[in-house]
């Protein structure tokens, strides 16, 4: 039988993950494949760590580079993690004609560009399934299942961390703290996890999906991106109030020129923050870890993907069915059999200060005549339209009321202008808090 071999770089928690399957389902991989995938190499950086998967002590090593010298690696799967260590081992693989699985988001966002060319000239593949929402196939289904469609909007749960810490916070009022800690305790938070928690890992997953959905060519900092850090119990329990579920949603979507912006090619928004969406809608029903992506296309219309998203087997089934893949190209012999994403851009990214949305404010304001008028006024002033107002009188210590406004789709500069303005009224006692309202 034909033999793949393959290098792992990683043997953390998806490393750990790829190994346990690729020995628990070795018959139905070798059934499905017709070939055998065999581990030639694992490097780690401390080989005598204890390993959740026992190995032969002479495949391991603590040298990335003995996966680049060994002739009978063909696929060098990259788990490290990080965008420099992991480039350098990525494209030194790519130079000597080995293809790419990596999970690593971060260096897809990055340098996935450079490293797409490489792959080209080189006539290699870069797989990367598991970088996107862990298991689910994402990357798949907008690279193949959905190539004859033309996708609208994208809206995605795609940080398991964080959609396990707003359902801890919303459903058991847990405090974010305690809830981290035990993300992390179950292996899905990023090494750094502000990169969870401030949405940054979120960005870079919106690039790699709004690239293969839209084509568009984005760096996560160009992502407007919120975390979740803000977030209070008040504002999950008003937003329950109104109707809604608090969730930090990755939103790429295709959207019509207002008056006045200039015109070009078609216009994207791409933006990662907490949003309330109907308490009725799918997405609202993904809790704990759980990912999800709404994509709504013109031929197929609503669909969704759902599963874990994060944690060793859910990403490390994405990156085996990953292997498989290229396994499949190398024994057929047809490398490049799904185009690498296009490099230039074929859609423009809105500016900030012009996306549009519905926004829920919370004011704490002085319990006095006058004051729920003098908001009204500042937001009529810039065209932002009020759809409810909830003030409820109890006030705190300090004799501040809570003020809830919901709005109707309002413009991001203008709404940015008048929180500014309410922020600076002698009536207000803390800063004001914004939320965006997707109606899905
Ligand atoms: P871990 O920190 O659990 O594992 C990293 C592994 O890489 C460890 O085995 C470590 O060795 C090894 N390593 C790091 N640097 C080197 C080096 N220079 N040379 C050799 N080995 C090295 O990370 P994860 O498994 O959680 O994440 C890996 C990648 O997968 C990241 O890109 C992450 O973003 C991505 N990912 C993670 C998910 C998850 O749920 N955790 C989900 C989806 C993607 P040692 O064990 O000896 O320290
Ligand atoms: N830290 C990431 C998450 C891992 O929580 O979703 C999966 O990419």
């Amino acid at each position: 039988m034909r033999e793949v071999g393959i290098g792992i770089a990683g043997f953390g928690t998806v490393g750990g993950g790829v190994l346990s399957i690729l020995e628990n389902h070795a018959r139905e991989i070798e059934a499905r494949l017709g070939a055998r995938i065999v581990v030639r190499r694992v490097a780690v950086r401390d080989v005598a760590k204890e390993r959740a998967v026992a190995l032969h002590p002479g495949l391991v090593t603590p040298r990335l580079s003995d996966l680049l010298d060994d002739r009978e690696v063909e696929v060098v799967v990259e788990l490290i993690g990080g965008t420099t260590e992991a480039f350098d081992l990525v494209a030194g693989a790519l130079r000597r004609g080995k293809h790419v699985v990596t999970a690593n988001k971060a260096l897809i966002a990055a340098r996935g560009d450079e490293l797409f060319r490489l792959a080209a000239e080189k006539g290699v593949d870069v797989y990367y399934e598991g970088a996107v929402c862990g298991g689910i196939p994402i990357i798949r289904t907008l690279r193949e299942a959905l190539a004859s469609d033309r996708i609208q909007a994208l809206h995605g749960i795609v940080n398991g961390t964080t959609n396990f810490i707003l359902t801890a916070m919303s459903e058991n009022g847990e405090p974010l703290a305690q809830a981290l800690a035990e993300a992390q305790r179950l292996g899905y938070a990023e090494a750094d996890p502000t990169l969870d928690v401030s949405g940054g890992d979120a960005a870079q997953k919106l690039c790699i999906l709004a690239q293969l959905a839209f084509g568009a060519r984005l760096r996560p900092e160009d992502v407007l991106t919120e975390g979740i850090m803000q977030l209070e119990p008040a504002d999950f329990a008003w937003g329950r109030g109104f109707g809604y579920a608090l969730k930090l949603l990755a939103v790429a979507c295709r959207v019509e020129r207002a008056e006045g912006e200039v015109p070009g090619p078609d216009l994207i928004e791409a933006r990662v923050h907490p949003a309330f969406i109907p308490q009725a809608s799918l997405l609202a029903g993904v809790r704990g870890a759980m990912n999800a992506v709404q994509l709504r296309s013109d031929a197929l219309g609503p669909s969704m993907l759902f599963g874990q998203g994060a944690g060793a087997l859910p990403t490390g089934s994405a990156v085996v069915a990953d292997i498989i893949d290229l396994s499949r190209n190398i024994v057929a012999s047809s490398p490049g059999r799904v185009p690498l994403p296009p490099s230039t851009p074929r859609v423009q990214l809105r500016s900030h200060d012009e996306i549009r949305c519905g926004y829920y404010l919370r004011f704490s304001v002085k319990d006095v005549p006058g004051v729920l008028a003098r908001i009204a006024n500042t937001l009529a002033d810039r065209r932002i339209s009020i759809a409810a107002v909830e003030q409820r009188d109890q006030a705190d210590g300090g004799g501040a009321v809570p003020l809830v406004i919901v709005t109707h789709r309002a413009r991001e500069a203008d709404m940015r202008g008048a929180i500014a303005a309410i922020d600076r009224f002698d009536t207000t006692v803390a800063p004001s808090r914004l939320i965006r309202i997707e109606e899905l």
